[in-house]
């Protein structure tokens, strides 16, 4: 399974924060907001990783990331000139994904479960069609809407409804057999001349090849596109890292964690940071490879 993260959008609701930055480098408490849909992917057990943002931003990814090697993965990038739709990624990514199946994540989604890598790898084991992930809000009208019968197959999937028929968000994480991607690309656009999410997710619903898994009520989701969701999500984070002393989405602890890398290549990366960076990111992930 490859893997693929959408960071592009204009990320106009957060003016002018994003006048000169991509909203998902922005900081979300103490790491860039990429990192926490990378973490998803890789706590999935993928390695390969396609980046896609707007053209103006890219460099900036390539110079956060390169290209992945340190963590033992392969991260490469590619650009999508203006908004064209969540679903359009699978149409810049059709090379990149080739034969394999997908998991495609929105760059502003934020996971947190102590059940997510249980989760992700089992659903992606086993994968039939495609492959969507619940969660319960207050606020369903705001985001794809699902409803589903009792073994989980969907039944009703609606953009934001203003009439939602149950308060399941479809979160921004979908896991897709390879068709996905010939699918995206004979999508019309809507009226607003995107290539829509839900009209893709609405074909493999149709014919019954959609799983819709509720992440629970032991678990946390957040978009962050607005200041609000943005400030909530760092809190959040805040507090783990305060009460635990757990840094989520440590890219480089997730990468030791799965066994992309080893304690010393962990070692290796925490002496770099902590050369250049009284932040304590540096010794935290120093202490991590002497304690392994
Ligand atoms: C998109 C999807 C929506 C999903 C949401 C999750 O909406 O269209 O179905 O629930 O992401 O973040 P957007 O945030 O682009 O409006």
């Amino acid at each position: 399974m490859r893997g693929i993260i959408l960071a592009g959008g204009a990320g106009s609701r957060l003016l002018p924060v994003t006048t000169v930055s991509s909203k998902q480098l922005l900081p979300v408490y103490d790491k860039p907001m990429i990192y926490y849909p990378l973490s998803v992917l890789m706590l999935a057990g993928i390695r390969e990783i396609l980046v896609i943002s707007n053209p103006e931003h890219l460099e900036s990814y390539r110079l956060l990331l390169g290209d992945g090697g340190q963590l033992g993965m392969d991260v490469s990038y590619a650009a999508q000139d203006r908004p064209r739709g969540l679903a359009d990624a699978l149409r810049v990514g059709r090379e990149f994904i080739g034969d394999e199946q997908v998991a495609l994540i929105l760059g502003d989604n934020i996971f947190y479960g102590h059940a997510l890598t249980e989760i992700l790898g089992r659903e992606r084991a086993r994968l039939d069609g495609c492959t969507l992930f619940g969660y319960q809000v207050s606020d369903p009208e705001r985001y794809g809407v699902a409803t589903v019968d009792g073994a989980g197959r969907i039944t009703s999937l609606e953009e934001k409804p203003a009439r939602p028929r149950s308060n399941l968000a479809v979160t921004g994480l979908y896991f897709y057999d390879n068709e996905a991607a010939d699918l995206a690309a004979g999508l019309k656009p809507s009226a607003r001349g995107e290539l829509e999410i839900t009209d893709l997710n609405r074909i493999f619903v149709e014919r019954d090849r959609a799983r819709l898994i509720d992440l629970g009520r032991g678990s946390a989701w957040f978009d962050t596109g607005t200041h609000d969701s943005l400030m909530d999500a760092g809190l959040f984070v805040q507090i783990l890292a305060k009460r635990q002393g757990i840094r989520l989405a440590c890219v480089e602890e997730v990468a030791f964690r799965m066994g992309f890398i080893d304690a010393g290549q962990l070692a290796v990366l925490g002496k770099a940071f902590a050369a250049s960076s009284a932040s304590g990111y540096g010794t935290y992930l120093q202490d991590l490879a002497a304690r392994a």
